[in-house]
């Protein structure tokens, strides 16, 4: 285009690539940045309380492997990862019943790197990806920006709906489109907090193996559980169908940037070559610290406090919406995790209302950013991980002050709901 047509805001506007048309920004950052300061209590972001840890201990641990390793810990290293590291994260994993070898393991800067690298690898723009309704935020960002075309099926208080998965399949053969794997969260879910059963978990491997699908199971919150043993991983029960995604995010800290990907054999070589063009080398530093804190420090003590802790938050949570909202809203149990999905009574807007809570001094995410297909308006996500637990309940009172305007609003002037909107909201640094 001449000059004088390009966009004021973005000269380059006629020259991204396609796939760039996927990435969009998330309508609700703004909001973010008002939902950041003090007196807005955030039951927004999904951010571990990484204050928890002995930061101290941490310090004087990492301090010391630089004085005696640095020279290797410092250097440039291999794209599949630590080989001592990818050990210790079997032992991790043996926790949710998987027999794997280090061999198996990719490493990558967190799990989100992992899904940008399945994708890369499976995606072709307009291949089907399918996805639990709702589905997390960063997921659906990936997918977009390899335009993949996400095919929902809904979830319940039990997870994935096995019945809704073989209706879909069904379909999409008749209509002969070739599904490129089902993406989902078994336990904990994100937005939604629940947990697929026992049951279920066979069941959706078998119609999985029916319908010949890869599945992608990420979990990143699987040793966060409160009550009993953790769950049984997919992929402990089949290897050759799973691609399991693990982190050390939720269970350590976000800001190491160290998860990984379990993969068979052919797939783990594809992903190695994903990520040598990706980043050429992980970052050594990062997964010797990771690697050393496993070896040294006392990590399965330090996940059960951190149970404890998520525990209180998510029982505030919980006690604070039974007590303050209004007749008419539903929400979800968490066994584990960080997430409340909270559904408001017909005819409210959760994305609508986003401005006037904030104005309220509380901020959540709307569920419309968990669809790629412009639903979920009567949705929220409320996190319950990182603020303490009279904040939450200060927050339940003044969302549920919110909600009960709303209710007035609508009895006097009817539904009053935004436009939908097609894109898929990108997650801004806090909307993990
Ligand atoms: C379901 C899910 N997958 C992946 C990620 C990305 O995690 P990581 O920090 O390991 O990249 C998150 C982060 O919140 C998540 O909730």
């Amino acid at each position: 285009l001449p000059v004088e047509y390009r966009s004021r805001t973005d000269a380059y506007v006629d020259r991204y690539a396609a796939r760039a048309q996927g990435m969009v920004a998330s309508e609700i950052r703004a909001l973010f940045a008002v939902a950041s300061r003090p007196e807005v209590v955030s039951l927004a972001g999904g951010m571990p309380y990484v204050s928890a840890l002995p930061l101290d201990i941490i310090g004087d641990m990492v301090g010391e492997l630089v004085a005696r390793r640095g020279a290797d810990m410092l250097q440039y290293t291999s794209a599949q990862g630590d080989p001592m590291l990818r050990e210790r994260i079997c032992e991790v994993m043996a926790i949710e019943g998987i027999q794997a070898d280090a061999d198996e393991i990719v490493v990558t800067v967190g799990a989100q790197q992992a899904l940008d690298l399945i994708t890369r690898i499976f995606v072709d723009p307009g291949d089907v990806v399918l996805a639990e309704a709702p589905s997390y935020v960063g997921a659906l960002g990936t997918f977009a920006s390899y335009q993949a075309d996400v095919v929902h099926v809904p979830l319940d208080d039990d997870g994935l709906v096995p019945e809704a998965l073989r209706e879909t399949l069904e379909r999409l053969h008749r209509e002969r489109r070739r599904v490129k794997f089902l993406y989902t969260v078994p336990t904990f879910q994100n937005p939604a907090g629940v947990t697929l059963t026992t049951a279920r978990r066979r069941e959706i491997l078998d119609i999985c193996a029916t319908y010949d699908v890869l599945v992608i199971e990420d979990n990143p919150y699987g040793l966060l559980g409160f009550e009993g043993p953790p769950m049984r991983a997919l992929r402990a029960d089949d290897a050759d169908r799973v691609i399991y995604l693990g982190s050390f995010s939720k269970t350590i800290a976000s800001g190491l940037r160290v998860g990984w990907a379990l993969a068979p054999h052919a797939v783990r070589a594809k992903l190695v070559l994903a990520a040598e063009s990706a980043i050429l080398s992980h970052s050594n530093f990062c997964q010797f610290a990771v690697r050393e804190y496993l070896t040294t420090q006392p990590w399965r003590e330090q996940i059960k406090s951190f149970q404890e802790l998520y525990r209180r938050r998510r029982d505030a949570m919980l006690e604070s919406l039974a007590a303050l909202m209004p007749e008419g809203c539903t929400w979800t149990r968490p066994d584990g995790g960080f997430f409340v999905w909270l559904t408001l009574p017909e005819g409210l807007d959760a994305k609508a209302m986003a401005p006037r809570a904030i104005a309220n001094r509380v901020a959540y995410v709307p569920g419309t950013g968990f669809y790629s297909d412009g639903t979920g308006h009567r949705h929220m996500r409320l996190s319950y991980c990182y603020p303490e637990p009279a904040r939450i309940h200060e927050g339940v009172r003044r969302l549920a002050a919110v909600v009960e305007q709303e209710i007035e609003l609508r009895d006097t002037f009817g539904t009053g709901r935004a436009p939908s909107h097609g894109g898929v909201d990108t997650p801004g640094p806090d909307v993990s």
